[in-house]
């Protein structure tokens, strides 16, 4: 199973702001439902892979992400209503096994920080989905860059090309797939 990444950053590479992401794109949490999602086989779901913290960002009426498996890593507590795992290592191996091995198509990569750093090192690796908020926000928690070297724009047919508007703000999305 390959691993994909998405996340929405500011200007300032910024993703987070106590606790909480600074922007409100409907737009944009449309697209995250629509690619998270999706699977090529309708018997599948997909798996997230998160941060506690991250977790604790989505607000509890929406938790967990519906039609896909919530993965929650955390060293220290168990997550209510999601798969904790204590390593981004043990929950990739739990899914190579049944029952996960069939239910699951795509593994995806929603945050925070050093989540995204790990999964952009690691081997299987494969896109990064990437909504460049065309302005700075405030933020205490930021994107690790994506290296030019190791990773090279493609396109994909799910995503809108260009630039979109929302209450204001302006906003691009771009797929960052491993070379
Ligand atoms: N803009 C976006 O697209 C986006 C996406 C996601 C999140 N965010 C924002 O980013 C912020 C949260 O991100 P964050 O980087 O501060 O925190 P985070 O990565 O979501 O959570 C950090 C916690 O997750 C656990 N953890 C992380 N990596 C682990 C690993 N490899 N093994 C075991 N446990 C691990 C640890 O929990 P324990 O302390 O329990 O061990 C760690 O303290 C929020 O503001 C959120 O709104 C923005």
């Amino acid at each position: 199973m390959k691993l994909n990444l998405i996340v929405a950053t500011a200007s300032n590479m910024g993703i987070g702001f106590q606790g909480t992401i600074p922007w409100r794109l409907k737009k944009d949490m449309s697209l995250f439902a629509k690619l998270t999602k999706w699977t090529d086989d309708s018997n599948k779901q997909n798996a997230v892979v998160m941060g506690r913290k991250t977790w604790e960002s989505i607000p509890q009426k929406n938790r967990p992400l519906s039609n896909r498996l919530n993965i929650v890593l955390s060293s220290a507590q168990q997550i209510e209503n999601a798969l904790t795992c204590k390593s981004l290592e043990s929950a990739l191996q739990l899914l190579q096994i049944p029952p996960y091995l069939d239910q699951i198509e795509n593994i995806w990569i929603i945050g925070g920080a050093s989540v995204y750093r790990e999964a952009m090192e690691h081997s299987s690796c494969h896109r990064i989905y990437v909504t460049h908020i065309l302005k700075d926000f405030e933020c205490d928690v930021f994107m690790p860059s994506i290296d030019p070297a190791k990773f090279c724009l493609v396109r994909d047919c799910k995503v809108p090309e260009g630039t979109e508007e929302e209450n204001g703000t302006s906003f691009n999305v771009k797929v960052y797939e491993k070379i």
